[in-house]
C-alpha cells in the first residue's frame, strides 16, 4: 500500500498564515519583528537558503536586515556585526548562516549571539534549556520534525524512534526532544552514526516505529531496512545532477523515497517535507522573540 505523504509544504503554509496574523497584531502595537541575517561567502546552497528565509520573512511581515560579508572576512569583523545586531532593538532574531569559512571559529560566533535573539536555537544557553525542558528557542529543523509528527497524528509516546545522525543541529537535538517527558516526546530513542555497527543499524531500523534520517548521504535508509508500519522523516537535502532540469540538479533526501513509499506507513517527501518546516520554525522563533519584548 502506498504511504501517506507527510506534507511539510502544506503544514508550513498553515503555520505561516497563523504567524502572519500574529505579526499583524504585533505591528498594531508598533512592533515590527526583525530578523538579522548574516551570510558569509558565496556558497550557492547557503545563498539559496538565506534567500528563501528572507522571502518567507517578507511574506508574513517580518523585516530582515541583510548583511553579506566576503569569504575572507575576519572573525573580529564578523563578531562586530553580531554585536551590532545584539544591541539593535529592532532586531529580534539573529541568524548567522552556517557553515562559516574554515578560518572562523563557528562556536565563538554562535556563543556571541545574545541568547534572547538566538532564533536558530544553537547557543549553548538555548541547547541547555532545551535539554532541561525549559522554555527556549528550539532549533528549527528538529522542531519542524516534531510539528510534522504532531500534525500527522504520529504517536510518539512509547514509540521506538531511531535517529540516523548525531549532528549538533539535527540528530542530537531531535533525539533529545523526542525523549523529553512531553508531548510530542516520551519516545524510546536510539541514535545511530557512522560508528554504529552495520548489523546493529539494521536491527535498530527494523525495530523502529519512527525513523528520522539525517545522515547527509542519499539512500542511507532503504526499504529492506524497515518494517511496514514505520513512519519516516527524511531530513536530508542532497543535490544530484539532473540535466533535464533548467538549474542542472534536483534535490533528494537521505532516504530512498522511491522504494520506501510503497512500504512504509507515512513518509516526508524531499523536497516538500522537512525543508519548508525549517524555515517556518525560524519565523516562529522570530515572532516569539518579538512577542517576548512585550511580556
Ligand atoms: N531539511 C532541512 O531543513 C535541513 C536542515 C539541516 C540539515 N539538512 C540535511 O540533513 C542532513 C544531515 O545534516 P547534518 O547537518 O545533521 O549533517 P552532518 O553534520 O554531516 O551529520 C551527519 C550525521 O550522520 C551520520 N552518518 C553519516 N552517514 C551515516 C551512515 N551511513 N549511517 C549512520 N550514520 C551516518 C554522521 O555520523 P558521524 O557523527 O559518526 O560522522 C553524522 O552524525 C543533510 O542531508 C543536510 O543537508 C536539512
Amino acid at each position: 500500500m502506498a504511504a501517506e505523504l507527510i506534507d511539510g509544504k502544506l503544514l508550513a503554509q498553515e503555520m505561516k498564515a497563523e504567524l502572519k496574523e500574529q505579526v499583524s497584531k504585533l505591528r498594531d502595537k508598533g512592533i515590527i519583528p526583525g530578523l538579522g541575517v548574516i551570510l558569509v561567502g558565496d556558497n550557492p546552497a547557503s545563498k539559496s537558503y538565506v534567500t528563501s528565509k528572507e522571502k518567507a520573512c517578507e511574506k508574513i511581515g517580518i523585516f530582515s536586515d541583510d548583511t553579506r560579508l566576503p569569504e575572507d572576512v575576519s572573525e573580529e569583523d564578523l563578531l562586530r556585526h553580531v554585536e551590532r545586531m545584539n544591541s539593535d532593538d529592532n532586531i529580534h532574531g539573529i541568524l548567522v548562516q552556517l557553515p562559516l569559512p574554515k578560518h572562523i571559529d563557528e562556536n565563538r560566533i554562535i556563543n556571541a549571539i545574545n541568547p534572547h535573539k538566538d532564533v536558530d536555537g544553537f547557543h549553548p544557553v538555548s541547547v541547555g534549556k532545551m535539554i532541561l525542558g525549559q522554555d527556549t528557542f528550539l532549533p528549527c529543523t528538529p522542531h519542524g520534525c516534531l510539528k510534522l509528527l504532531e500534525r500527522y497524528d504520529v504517536k510518539t509516546e512509547g514509540a521506538e524512534v531511531v535517529v540516523i545522525g548525531r549532528s549538533n543541529i539535527v540528530g542530537k537535538p531531535v533525539a533529545n526532544l523526542l525523549m523529553r517527558k512531553d508531548k510530542p516526546g516520551n519516545s524510546t530513542v536510539t541514535v545511530c552514526h557512522t560508528r554504529t555497527r552495520k548489523e546493529d543499524l539494521l536491527a535498530h531500523t527494523k525495530n523502529a516505529d519512527i525513523i528520522i534520517v539525517a545522515s547527509g548521504f542519499p539512500n542511507t535508509l532503504t526499504s529492506d531496512m524497515v518494517k511496514e508500519d514505520v513512519v519516516v522523516i527524511d531530513v536530508g537535502i542532497n543535490r544530484v545532477v539532473d540535466s533535464s532540469r533548467e538549474r542542472g540538479y534536483r534535490l533528494i533526501g537521505d532516504a530512498d523515497f522511491e522504494s520506501l513509499k510503497d512500504k512504509v506507513r507515512k513518509i516526508t517527501p524531499v523536497p516538500g517535507g522537512v525543508g519548508p518546516m525549517t524555515i517556518t520554525m525560524l519565523l516562529f522563533n522570530t515572532v516569539k522573540s518579538a512577542q517576548n519584548t512585550i511580556k
